[in-house]
C-alpha cells in the first residue's frame, strides 16, 4: 500500500526521504519517487520498481535540497509504471504532490480540467489534485487558500504531501480518511503516512485529523481545521519500537489484518454504492450480456474458493442464475463445458495463483468471458480478465488470508446485486436495504473485534483439544469451511468442516471427548435442525462452541460456550460469523506456540501448480 514521507529542515532531504520510504517497504509497493526543491526548482525522480531502483537513478544526480516529499505507490488507478508513480507535478513543474487514498470523483474533475486546457500525463486519480491546485493557486495567489479550494472539490480519501517552488521553506500536509502524521524535530519537521518512516528521527508526533491542513516549516507547524481556523494539538509520544510499529502495534500481521477488516470493507465499498445502482466501472456486463450467458463458473483456490462458494449462493438466490463452483486445480482437468456464452468468475488475492491463472487461460482460449475479482492491482489475472472487480483490501502480508477473504465475499455480494439490478430481479427498495446493511457492516465488524479478549480467553479452554469439527447449514457451511481452513493453516490442529446434516453419515464416528464441535448458527430456517445435530455431537461427549446471533435462546440448550454476533440479514450475518473464527484460529495458534505469520509448508502466493 502507498507510503508517504516528507522533510523540511537543515539536513539533506534526499537521504531522509529514501530512509523514510524504505521503512514503509513492508507495506508493499510497486514504484517509488521523490520531489525536492533544489536550487530554486522542484526536481522529481520516480521509477517503477523497488526503492533501490530509485536510489540507483538519483545516486549521480546532484539533488541537494532541504525540503522534499517521497512516495511508495501500490497501484489502484493505472498500472505500475514510471508515469503513474508519484510525485505528480503541475505542467510547469512548480507544484508537486504525493497522495495516498482514492479520489472518487476524479473522472469528472479530470474532464473539467481538460476542458480548461490541462494535459494529463498519467492514468492516476491523483493527477487531478495537482492540476486543480495549480488552477486555484493561479486564481487565489496563495497556496493555503488554493489547497483549501482544491480539497473542497475532492470527494474520496486522501493523505497529501505538497511542495511549491514559491514556498521553498514550507511543506504542506492534508488528510481525510487516509492516515498522515507530522513528526516534530529540532530545527526540522517531517510528514509520514505511518510512524516507522520517522522513528529514526523523532518520537514526537502530531496526528492529523480528517479535514485538517498543516503548513510546516523547519521550526513552525501551523495546523488548520476545515474552516481554516488554527487548531492547537497535543504532541503524541510514540512508545513502540520499529518492529511493532510496522505491525501497527499488533503482535502479528495476521492479527493486524483481522483488525484491518472494517477499513478493508469501507475501502471495498467506497464510491461503489450509489443511490439506486452499484458503480463497478470495470465490469461491462449488462442485461443483454447476462441474458446471453448459458453457464457461470466460479473458480478459485483455498480461501478464495470459499469466498466463491458464498458468491454462488448470492448469485443463485438473487439472480436465479445457476452457478457451478470448482477449485481451480480440478476445473482444468474436469473437461469443463465452455463456449463463448460462458462467464468464468475467478477470485484471487494475489492475482498470480498458478492454478487460477491456468483456468483463466483455458477458459479464454475456449471463448469464455472472464471476470476477475482480484486484490493485487496489475497482477496477471487482473491484466488478463475482461471484466475486473478490485477487492481493495490493501496489502495482505500474513499467509493466512483474512481481510482479503472478507473483501472477496463482500465483492461477490456487490456483484450478485449488480447482476440482479441489471436483470430487474430486485427492486429499488430491496437495494436500499442492501445498501443500508452494507454501510453498517464495518461497524458490526468493529463491535465483534472489541470482543477479541473474550475469544482469546475462551480459546485457552480448548488447549487440549485434538480435533475440531465445524458444522453449519446453508451459507453457514461455507463459513465453516473457511473457519476450518484457517485453524488448520495456523494451529496445525486436525480440523474438518461438514454440512451439519452430513455428520451422521460417517464423520460422527470420529467424535470423542477431546473433540470440539463448532456450530455456526445464523441460518434461521434450519436452526432447529442444527441444534439437533449439535445434540448428537454432545451425546458423544464432544465440547460444543456455537457462534450465533444475539437473542438466539434455543442454542443455549446445547452449547457449552456461545459467541454472539449482531444480526445483519440472511446474507451478511454469516460474513460476521467468520470474524470470531479468524480470531479463534489465531489465538489457538498462539496458545500452541505456532509461527502464525509464517505457517509451516505454506507460501503466500502459490505460483506453481
Ligand atoms: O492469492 P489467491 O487468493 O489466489 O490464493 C489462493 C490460496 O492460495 C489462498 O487463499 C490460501 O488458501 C491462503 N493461504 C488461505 O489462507
Amino acid at each position: 500500500m502507498c507510503g508517504i514521507a516528507g522533510y523540511v529542515g537543515n539536513k539533506e532531504a534526499l537521504s531522509i526521504l529514501i530512509n523514510g520510504l524504505s521503512k514503509l517497504e513492508y507495506r508493499g509497493y510497486d514504484s517509488a519517487g521523490i520531489s525536492i526543491i533544489c536550487d530554486g526548482n522542484i526536481k522529481t525522480v520516480k521509477k517503477k520498481g523497488r526503492i533501490s531502483v530509485l536510489e540507483e537513478f538519483v545516486k549521480n544526480d546532484k539533488i541537494n535540497g532541504h525540503i522534499g516529499i517521497g512516495h511508495t505507490r501500490w497501484a489502484t488507478h493505472g498500472e505500475p509504471s514510471d508515469k503513474n508513480s508519484h510525485p505528480h507535478t503541475n505542467t510547469d513543474g512548480s507544484i508537486s504532490i504525493v497522495h495516498n487514498g482514492i479520489i472518487e470523483n476524479y473522472i469528472k474533475l479530470r474532464d473539467d480540467l481538460i476542458s480548461k486546457g490541462y494535459k494529463f500525463l498519467s492514468d492516476t486519480d491523483t493527477e487531478v489534485v495537482v492540476h486543480l491546485l495549480d488552477y486555484y493557486y493561479k486564481k487565489d495567489k496563495n497556496i493555503k487558500d488554493a489547497v483549501f479550494s482544491t480539497l473542497n472539490q475532492i470527494e474520496g480519501t486522501y493523505a497529501l504531501g505538497i511542495i511549491c517552488k514559491d514556498y521553498p521553506d514550507t511543506l504542506i500536509a492534508a488528510r481525510k480518511g487516509s492516515p498522515l502524521i507530522i513528526g516534530v524535530g529540532e530545527n526540522e519537521n517531517f510528514i509520514a503516512s505511518d510512524v516507522p518512516a520517522i522513528l529514526n528521527y523523532t518520537k514526537k508526533i502530531y496526528l492529523l485529523d480528517d479535514g485538517e491542513v498543516a503548513l510546516i516549516n523547519k521550526d513552525l507547524i501551523l495546523i488548520y481545521d476545515k474552516n481554516k481556523n488554527e487548531v492547537k494539538k497535543d504532541i503524541f509520544e510514540v512508545t513502540w519500537d520499529m518492529e511493532s510499529a510496522e505491525k501497527g502495534g499488533f503482535e502479528h500481521f495476521m492479527l493486524k489484518e483481522i483488525f484491518d477488516q472494517p477499513k478493508a470493507i469501507k475501502d471495498t465499498l467506497l464510491g461503489r454504492l450509489k443511490n439506486d445502482y452499484i458503480n463497478l466501472d470495470e465490469i461491462k456486463i449488462d442485461k443483454q450480456i447476462l441474458e446471453n450467458i448459458n453457464r457461470v463458473y466460479i473458480v478459485a483456490c483455498g480461501t478464495a474458493y470459499h469466498a466463491g462458494l458464498m458468491g454462488k449462493k448470492f448469485i443463485e438466490s438473487l439472480c436465479g442464475i445457476p452457478v457451478i463452483t470448482d477449485v481451480a486445480s480440478e476445473f482444468r482437468y474436469n473437461n469443463p463445458i465452455i463456449d463463448n456464452k460462458t462467464l468464468l468468475i475467478v477470485l484471487s488475492q494475489s492475482g498470480e495463483t498458478a492454478d487460477t491463472l491456468a483456468a483463466v487461460r483455458l477458459a479464454k482460449e475456449k471463448g469464455a468471458r472472464i471476470l476477475g475479482v482480484v486484490n493485487t492491482v496489475g497482477s496477471s489475472i487482473a491484466r488478463e480478465a475482461d471484466d475486473l472487480l478490485y477487492t481493495l483490501a490493501g496489502l495482505e502480508i500474513a499467509v493466512a488470508s483474512t481481510k482479503a477473504y472478507t473483501s472477496q465475499v463482500v465483492s461477490m455480494y456487490l456483484l450478485a446485486n449488480l447482476f440482479a439490478l441489471e436483470l430487474g430481479k430486485i427492486s429499488k427498495n430491496d437495494f436500499e436495504n442492501v445498501k443500508l446493511t452494507l454501510e453498517k457492516l464495518p461497524g458490526y465488524i468493529e463491535d465483534i473485534l472489541k470482543e477479541s479478549d473474550k475469544i482469546e480467553k475462551l480459546s485457552k479452554e480448548y488447549i487440549n483439544i485434538k480435533n475440531v469439527f465445524y458444522i453449519g447449514r446453508g451459507l453457514d457451511y461455507f463459513i465453516c469451511k473457511e473457519g476450518s481452513l484457517k485453524l488448520k493453516e495456523v494451529s496445525y490442529l486436525y480440523s474438518e468442516a461438514y454440512p451439519a446434516g452430513e455428520l451422521k453419515h460417517g464423520p460422527i464416528a470420529l467424535l470423542q471427548e477431546d473433540s470440539l464441535v463448532i456450530g455456526i448458527a445464523t441460518c434461521e430456517n434450519t436452526m432447529e435442525k442444527l441444534v439437533s445435530n449439535l445434540q448428537e455431537c454432545k451425546a458423544r461427549g464432544s465440547k460444543i462452541l456455537s457462534i450465533t446471533t444475539e437473542n438466539n435462546n434455543i442454542i443455549k440448550k446445547v452449547a457449552d460456550n456461545i459467541i454472539y454476533i449482531p444480526y445483519a440479514g440472511e446474507f451478511i450475518t454469516p460474513i460476521l460469523a467468520n470474524i470470531p473464527l479468524q480470531l479463534f484460529a489465531y489465538y489457538m495458534a498462539i496458545n500452541l506456540g505456532r509461527d502464525v505469520d509464517k505457517p509451516r509448508n505454506l507460501a503466500k502466493s502459490v505460483t506453481v501448480e
